[in-house]
């Protein structure tokens, strides 16, 4: 979480660092800052809340020729003016901004830096402190600052001023993700590559434990020996354009319409010269000699995991297991005796996750990582990442994410299946393209979506459930996290024949309830439970698959096969969770207490 940006050269900085923070901005945004130092002195300007409430008190005569800025997601301190970044060492000459945690921040306050004052509740101050510490008992800064690093355990992406020279920022990582931007006599440090694309779009990947001197002209980067490490350059795969709102009020909006072209991307780009959907071969060898698969995800991605799993064990007959990344690094079950671990991250940059990788890694086990962002930690540090082809998604609701995994998961186990020679009796890409098709008349169906919000979840509920049985279950997940995380609604997800074991004590007059019925199955299990619920004064909305349909049933969606459906059903739970949290006034690109990326454990 946290975002930072610096720039050196001799364009407008104060505007490129608040444009970068922007840009940043998923990654947290209760507080921000930026320093723009000149020959003056240093400009500090901080202020709680987001990007824009920094921009009203940028002084607009600022100028200079190299800043560092931060958007901050709190993990110690409450997000305020002081303890938002960049923090000052004592005597004001260094200024810095750090992205992570410092494990033995209370250590080095009480050891190293005990007859130092401290201004806010950070963690990130002690690295501040020590740099002036360490310069003061060095030949350079640049030793002085490899020394602090050497003290600090944890996470960190840095950028660093020095007041008595203009002409550098100093960089460093370790865990926090961090790349450096590459211009004409100009250069730029940033998270990630969606902060610089404003200025350049040629980068230099950052490995653990490096620290990069940055001038206009030069970018040397180093280990924290100081000994000199060589790196070409590379140009992601993005356009600045696919980080644009375009017309859409939010992204949250545009990223539910791109569905269905992400779908038919996916499809093209997994297809083989013969129109087959294949994969690398070294990822089907994985595949084909584990005798258990384990996937490791978090939030939206766990549920993409479980639906994963259906279709690895139904289509390929892999044995999967799917768990929560937080819970499996303090509780690894009993591991079978060739176990392949794959990873789900949209980011890939999710430290729970990424504590799970780096745990298995030292057991030796293979990796493949499942993710939206190649080059990310997840992906650099798996044994093979599979791609999402989904273009940036900047909401923090996952949607296209959500979906782009579904269809990469459902390739992955056509892919195993027909190496092992399983026939399947339906053809994959045939039923992607009804499914994109399916997607396109949903996404049309937003005035719907938008009465049903209204409807059902007026601003006085403070409650809502949703039913489902088996695959309808795990979109049912899918759909309450949306809804509590954007409209702040409490909302939990139900396998329908579980309610009477408990959770239908809840259920009062007029509670909502959205019901999944595309299982033909358990169709008349479902609509046996919401009967349940209804008879106790529950409000039901009903969505069901053509075919399947009951006369007072509230939605109907396109049939799609009925292995594919949670592709197609989740996208009435993202509009309809959308619709309810505009409807209460909520910020729904970014919801309170959240980030996109999620990188502290
Ligand atoms: C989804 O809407 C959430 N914002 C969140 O649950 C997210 O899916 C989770 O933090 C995992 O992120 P990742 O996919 O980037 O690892």
């Amino acid at each position: 979480m946290c975002g930072i940006v610096g720039y050196i050269g001799n364009q407008d900085t104060k505007e490129i660092l608040l444009r970068g923070l922007e840009k940043l901005e998923y990654r947290g945004y209760d507080s921000a800052g930026i320093a723009v130092l000149d020959r003056q002195g240093v400009h500090l300007f901080k202020e709680k809340g987001r990007i824009a409430c920094l921009r009203e008190i940028v002084d607009p005569q600022t100028c200079g020729e190299v800043g560092i800025g931060h958007t901050r997601w709190a993990t110690h301190g409450v997000p305020n003016r002081v303890n938002a970044h960049p923090h000052q060492s004592a005597s004001g000459r260094f200024t810095l901004v750090h992205n992570g945690v410092i494990e033995n921040y209370e250590q080095l306050k009480t050891g190293l830096l005990a007859s130092h004052d401290f201004k806010s509740d950070t963690d990130t101050e002690v690295i501040v402190q020590l740099v002036e510490k360490f310069a003061g008992e060095s030949e350079t800064v640049e030793e002085g600052f490899r020394k602090t690093l050497k003290e600090l355990k944890g996470s960190y992406a840095i950028a660093l001023l020095d007041k008595e020279d203009p002409d550098v920022i100093y960089v460093a990582k370790n865990k926090s993700p961090l790349l450096v931007g590459v211009g004409e006599h100009f250069n730029v440090v940033a998270s990630d590559a969606m902060a610089m694309l404003q200025v350049t779009d040629q980068f230099v990947e950052l490995m653990d434990k490096e620290i990069v001197v940055l001038t206009r002209n030069s970018i040397t980067i180093k280990d924290l020996e100081g000994r000199e490490i060589q790196r070409g350059t590379f140009t992601p795969e993005i356009d600045a354009s696919d980080i644009e709102k375009g017309t859409y009020p939010h992204y949250m909006l545009k990223e539910i319409d791109e569905q269905p072209f992400v779908i038919r991307n996916i499809v093209q780009k997994y297809q083989d010269l013969d129109g087959k959907l294949s994969l690398d071969e070294s990822i089907r060898k994985e595949m084909l000699s584990c005798d258990r698969v384990y996937i490791i995800a978090c939030g939206t991605s766990y549920h993409a995991g479980l639906v994963g799993k259906q279709y690895m064990e139904k289509w390929a007959k892999v044995p999967v297991e799917v768990h929560i990344a937080s819970e499996f690094s303090y509780n690894m079950p009993l591991l079978s005796e060739k176990p392949l671990f794959i990873f789900i991250s949209q980011s890939g940059e999710t430290a729970d996750s990424r504590a799970v990788l780096v745990e298995i890694k030292k057991l030796g086990h293979k990796a493949i990582t499942l993710t939206n962002v190649p080059g990310s930690t997840l992906s650099r540090e798996a044994d093979h990442t599979l791609h999402l082809y989904a273009g940036p998604e900047i909401a923090v609701a996952s949607t296209k994410a959500y979906t782009a995994q579904l269809a990469v998961l459902a390739i992955l186990a056509v892919d195993t299946a027909y190496a092992k020679g399983i026939e399947l009796d339906f053809d994959p890409i045939k039923e992607l393209s009804i499914v994109a098709n399916a997607m396109e008349i949903l996404c049309d169906a937003k005035e719907e979506m938008e009465d049903i919000a209204a409807t059902y979840l007026p601003a006085d509920k403070r409650n809502a459930f949703f039913l489902g049985r088996n695959m309808d279950y795990y979109v049912c997940l899918e759909g309450a996290l949306k809804l509590k995380e954007i409209s702040y609604i409490q909302a939990e997800g139900f396998p329908g024949g579980e309610l009477k074991h408990g959770p239908i004590a809840l259920i009062e007059d007029g509670t909502p309830i959205i019901a999944l019925a595309t299982q033909e199955k358990v169709n008349l299990n479902i609509r046996g439970n919401v009967k349940e619920v209804v008879a106790r004064g529950a409000n039901p909305c009903i969505i069901s698959m053509k075919g399947l349909q009951q006369p007072r049933d509230r939605f109907i969606i396109p049939a799609v096969h009925p292995d594919f459906t949670a592709l197609v059903s989740v996208i009435p739970l993202q509009l309809i969770s959308y619709y309810a949290a505009l409807q209460r006034g909520c910020d729904v690109d970014k919801p309170r207490n959240l980030a996109k990326s999620v990188t502290v454990e």
